[in-house]
C-alpha cells in the first residue's frame, strides 16, 4: 500500500523515525520517499540544493531539479563572512600547502600542529580562561565535552530551546535531564530548589544566543542562581562568538558575567566562518576533556587549513575588526522594516531574524514562493521548535548592501499581506 493512496497516514517528521511493527528496516526510508515524490509539501521537498559561487550577500543556487537562479541570502549562519576575507584565506592556504589536506589522526596521536595549539591559546585568550580544546566537529563538541564531564550521578538542568547537540550530548551522559521553560529563570529556581541534597554534580546549560530565537540567556540571573544552589555553568554561545557584547566577546561579555562561566563551548563554523568547536575552561577541565571526550579522543583533528584561517579570524575577532558593527546595523534596518509592517519578529539581540509565521502550510508556500522570487531564507518547524511556532528564519550578513535588506523586506513584508499573516 503506497502512503499516498491512504488517507490515514498522517504525512509527520516523526512518524517516520521508528520502525513500525513487522515492518522491515529501511520500509521508514521508502515511506518517506514516497511522500516526497507526492507533492504534498512537507518543507523538506525544496531541501538539497546547492551554491554555484563563493558566499556572498547573493549566491547562485542550484535546485535540485537543475533550476539556477540568484537568491538574496538571508539565510547563512557565517555573518560576517569571514570565510571570504582576504587574511583568512591566505593563513589558510598557507597552512594547506604546508601540512596537506587532512591531518590522518586523532588530536591525541599527532593528528594536530603549532597551529592547532596556536589557536587553542588564542581562543583562551579570548576568553580570558586558563587554556581552550578545539573540537573537529561543533555538533561533536557539546556531545563531547557534556558526555564527558557527566554521568549518571549528576543531574543537567537545560533551557528548553537549546540546541538539539545540547540534547543529544545529555542523553550519552546518562545523566538525570531537567528542563525549564525558555528563559524562565523562576522555573530554573524551581527545579535548583528541589534538587535532592545528595546530587552533587551539577551543570545548568544553556545557548548564550539561542538559534532559533536570537535572544541572548539571562546569563546575569543563571550565573546568581549557579553560585546559590552550587552549579556549574555551560554556555553554548555558538551564534553569539563575534557578534554580541561590548567589544563581540559574546554573550557573557553582554551581561559582564566574563569570568563566571564554567564551561565557554562556542563554534566555529557560525560568526567564525570556519568549521569545528571549542571550550575555553581552566587547565584542568580541559585536560580531562582531552581524554575523556570521546568526540575529540576518537575524531580526526580538524585540517590545519582550518586552524591556520581560524588565527586569523581570532585576530581580527579581538581587535573588534571583523564588521560586527556594520552587521548590527544592517540587522536593526531589517529589524525595523519587519517589525514596523506588523510581523511577530520576537526578541532577538543578535543576527538572527525569527518571523513568526504559526500556520506550517503558509510557511512551506510562503518560503518557496520567496525563493523562487529570489530571495533565500530557512525554514523552521518541527523538530527544531514546536509545530505552532514554525517561523522563517532570517540570518544578517554584513555583506548584504541596504538596497538588497530592503529588496528582501519589500518581498516578505507583500507576501506576508497576501498569506493574511500580517
Ligand atoms: C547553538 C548551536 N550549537 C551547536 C551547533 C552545532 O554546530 P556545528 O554546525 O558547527 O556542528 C549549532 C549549529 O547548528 C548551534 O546552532
Amino acid at each position: 500500500m503506497s502512503i499516498v493512496d491512504t488517507e490515514v497516514v498522517n504525512i509527520k517528521f516523526e512518524n517516520f523515525i521508528h520502525t513500525q511493527k513487522n515492518e522491515d528496516l529501511f520500509r521508514k526510508a521508502y515511506r518517506v520517499n514516497e511522500v516526497l515524490k507526492s507533492g504534498v509539501l512537507t518543507g523538506n521537498e525544496a531541501l538539497g540544493m546547492i551554491s554555484l559561487n563563493k558566499l556572498s550577500s547573493k549566491v547562485r543556487l542550484k535546485e535540485k531539479d537543475g533550476y539556477c537562479h540568484d537568491v538574496i541570502m538571508l539565510g547563512s549562519n557565517s555573518y560576517l563572512n569571514i570565510a571570504n576575507n582576504p587574511k583568512v584565506i591566505d593563513a589558510s592556504i598557507k597552512a594547506l600547502k604546508k601540512f596537506g589536506m587532512g591531518m590522518g589522526a586523532v588530536s591525541n596521536y599527532a593528528g594536530i600542529c603549532d597551529l592547532h595549539k596556536k589557536l587553542e591559546e588564542k581562543i583562551a585568550k579570548f576568553y580570558k580562561t586558563e587554556d581552550a580544546i578545539v573540537f573537529p566537529s561543533g555538533y561533536g563538541t557539546n556531545v563531547g565535552v557534556i558526555s564527558a564531564l557527566c554521568n549518571s550521578e549528576d543531574i543537567i538542568i537545560n533551557d528548553s530551546a537549546n540546541h538539539a547537540s545540547i540534547y543529544d550530548g545529555c542523553q550519552l551522559s546518562g545523566a538525570k535531564i531537567k528542563v525549564y521553560p525558555h528563559s524562565n529563570m523562576k522555573y530554573l529556581e524551581r527545579i535548583l530548589d528541589r534538587i535532592p541534597n545528595e546530587t552533587t554534580g551539577r551543570l545548568i546549560i544553556t545557548d548564550g544566543v539561542f538559534s532559533m530565537d536570537g535572544d541572548i540567556a539571562r546569563l546575569d540571573k543563571i550565573v546568581d542562581l549557579a553560585q546559590k544552589y552550587k552549579c556549574k555553568v555551560m554556555v553554548d554561545d555558538a551564534h553569539g562568538i563575534g557578534i554580541v557584547g561590548k567589544s563581540g566577546r559574546g554573550s557573557a561579555e553582554h551581561y559582564n558575567v566574563e569570568g563566571k562561566i564554567d564551561l565557554n563551548v562556542g563554534m566555529l563554523s557560525k560568526a567564525p566562518g570556519g568549521l569545528g568547536g571549542y571550550c575555553a575552561a581552566k587547565r584542568e577541565i580541559i585536560q580531562y576533556l582531552r581524554l575523556y571526550a570521546r568526540t575529540y579522543f576518537f575524531s580526526t583533528a580538524l585540517p590545519a587549513s582550518l586552524a591556520g584561517g581560524l588565527i586569523e579570524v581570532f585576530d581580527l575577532f579581538e581587535s573588534d575588526k571583523a564588521g560586527r558593527k556594520e552587521l548590527l546595523e544592517k540587522t536593526r534596518h531589517l529589524k525595523n522594516r519587519l517589525f514596523r509592517a506588523g510581523f511577530n519578529i520576537g526578541t532577538s539581540q543578535s543576527a538572527i531574524i525569527p518571523v513568526m509565521i504559526y500556520d506550517e502550510k503558509k510557511l512551506f508556500k510562503l518560503y518557496q514562493e520567496l525563493r523562487n522570487q529570489g530571495v533565500y531564507v530557512n525554514i523552521v518547524t518541527y523538530p527544531a521548535t514546536r509545530r505552532k511556532e514554525c517561523r522563517l528564519r532570517l540570518c544578517v550578513m554584513k555583506d548584504l548592501s541596504y538596497y538588497e535588506l530592503d529588496k528582501a523586506a519589500d518581498l516578505i513584508i507583500a507576501k506576508g499581506r497576501e498569506y493574511e499573516i500580517i
